[in-house]
């Protein structure tokens, strides 16, 4: 039997030929070409389980090639060879439904792993019989549901792999990836870094980026909590004591500026301080130098300066709430976090990664996401941030274990965007156009869960399967 069917396209003869031979050499039946207006021929005639397209050709270019795949056969996978790793040209991939995309200059593994998995992946479409080319509209929705949200969790997944990731911290959208650069650019250094932006945003997150990509990653990150210890308390924290400074001061003990010596001390909420221990914070900061609570002698530490802040200092240093002159002395490079409503290209990568990690913790087997699934998720305004939607995830994977996440799973908070959304419907196309949709949709919908079996749509929809047929027919929805 043969391993299986490959069409090549890509204008560059030297590729073509490498990846020819290689693919024949693992048994597969290959058919090379060189332009995508000859490929589109032989697609018409032939069918394949795998194609493996170049993007930008002359005439017919890749997502051509790929669209019609899409249209014409039931399991015909595309994988995507680019010499651009551009977020655009793997998001146009991804809309026409590429299976995976190589990067040039690519390595044989690479190659090799990618064309098992789309041919491990087409087999269970066909059994071991050559794709089919799609005859009806049933199986045209069938292949809109599972096939491409099965790619599209493949392609995330793959962006996670390389370029829209710093340690843990994921982004694709334009403000990200300028954090990522900022981080580059000033991890190794000890300049005062000032990290801004709403809760949940991923504050935190990139201190610790910061720190463990600095060259004192080896000593400790010492984080204190600004907000959290009362006014009373955080200058012994801050500093430590002497013994006897106080009642209760047993022994004498270190503050957090010098368990941080030789590494980094991250002051969060930094907002929040009292303003007369902003004096005592601005000398510590300047000098690098400080004393203990009832001590006299001076301590010099050798540490590193970050803090955050949730709230907008310079609104506090014009109330008189936040000092000028330690904001001054904060604010050396400035890194501000964008709110995830602001970069919602960020959601479904975010998402697919939230997706395997709570699967791993919570020994769950959730597939991913359906197509309008995402839309609403992208619709909502996250208001807790990337914080909310990896709760939002957990509580997802713990609910659902396994299968795919549909509209259904979401809160109700998420459905009430969509009701919305309905009433902004166009009324002057006429009542009987919208409703007529409307059925449309739901009978599509319950075809879909159920692969075309109609007996099982007809009882989600809790309608006779004759009902259901006869609907069918009025509403041109092929059986
Ligand atoms: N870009 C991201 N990629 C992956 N995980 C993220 C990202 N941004 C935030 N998170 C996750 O979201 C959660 C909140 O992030 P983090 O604690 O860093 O936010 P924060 O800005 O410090 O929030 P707060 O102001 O409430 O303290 C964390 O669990 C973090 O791992
Ligand atoms: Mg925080």
């Amino acid at each position: 039997m043969e391993k299986g069917r490959i069409i090549i396209v890509e204008d560059e003869q030297s590729i073509l030929g490498m990846l020819g031979e290689l693919l024949t050499a693992k048994g597969y039946s290959v058919d090379p070409f060189l332009d995508g207006k000859s490929a589109l021929v032989a697609l018409k005639n032939n069918a394949y389980h795998l194609l493996i397209t170049d993007i930008m050709m002359p005439k017919v270019d890749g997502l051509q090639l790929l669209s019609f795949i899409q249209k014409e056969y039931l399991s015909t996978l595309g994988i995507v060879i680019t010499g651009y790793g551009s977020l655009e040209t793997a998001i146009s991939a991804m809309r026409c439904g590429a299976f995976d995309y190589l990067l040039k200059p690519f390595k044989f593994e690479d190659v090799l792993s990618s064309v098992e998995s789309a041919m491990q992946y087409s087999r269970l479409l066909t059994g071991d019989s050559i794709p089919k080319k799609i005859t009806s509209k049933a199986n045209l929705l069938r292949r809109f549901s599972e096939n491409r949200m099965v790619r599209e969790n493949t392609l995330l997944r793959n962006f996670l792999k390389d370029k829209y990731k710093f340690e843990n911290i994921i982004g694709v959208s334009f403000g990200m990836q300028k954090v990522f650069e900022l981080i580059e650019k000033v991890a190794d250094t000890n300049a005062t870094i000032l990290i801004t932006g709403e809760s949940g945003v991923g504050k935190e997150l990139v201190a610790r980026a910061l720190h463990f990509n600095s060259s004192r990653r080896d000593k400790p990150l010492v984080v204190v909590n600004c907000g959290a210890i009362p006014e009373t308390l955080l200058e012994s924290e801050l500093f430590g004591y002497e013994k006897g400074a106080f009642t209760g001061a047993t022994s004498t003990r270190l503050g957090r500026f010098e368990l941080a010596d030789g590494g980094t001390i991250f002051l969060d909420e930094i907002g929040d301080m009292n303003f007369n221990l902003q004096v005592k914070l601005l000398r510590a900061i300047q000098e690098k130098a400080f004393e203990r609570v009832g001590g006299t002698k001076t301590i010099d530490v050798d540490l590193r300066i970050m803090a955050a802040t949730n709230r907008n200092l310079e609104d506090l240093v014009r109330e008189g709430k936040f000092r000028e002159d330690l904001y001054y002395r904060l604010n050396v490079v400035p890194i501000h976090m964008p709110p995830l409503r602001e970069r919602k290209q960020d959601i479904p990568v975010l998402f697919a990664h939230f997706l395997e990690r709570s699967n791993a913790l919570n020994n769950a087997s959730v597939d991913g996401f359906s197509e309008d699934t995402m839309e609403v998720l992208m619709e909502y305004d996250y208001p807790g941030n990337v914080r909310e939607l990896q709760n939002l995830v957990e509580r997802l994977v713990v609910l659902k274990k396994s299968g795919f996440i549909g509209i259904e799973d979401l809160p109700e908070k998420f459905y009430g965007q969509q009701k919305q959304d309905n009433t902004r419907l166009d009324l002057h196309r006429g009542y009987d156009t919208l409703v007529s949709e409307f059925e449309q949709n739901l009978i599509l919908k319950a075809l879909n869960e159920t692969n075309g079996v109609k007996s099982k749509a007809a009882q989600i929809l809790s309608m006779n399967r004759t009902t259901l047929i006869e609907k069918m027919k009025r509403l041109g929805i092929a059986e």
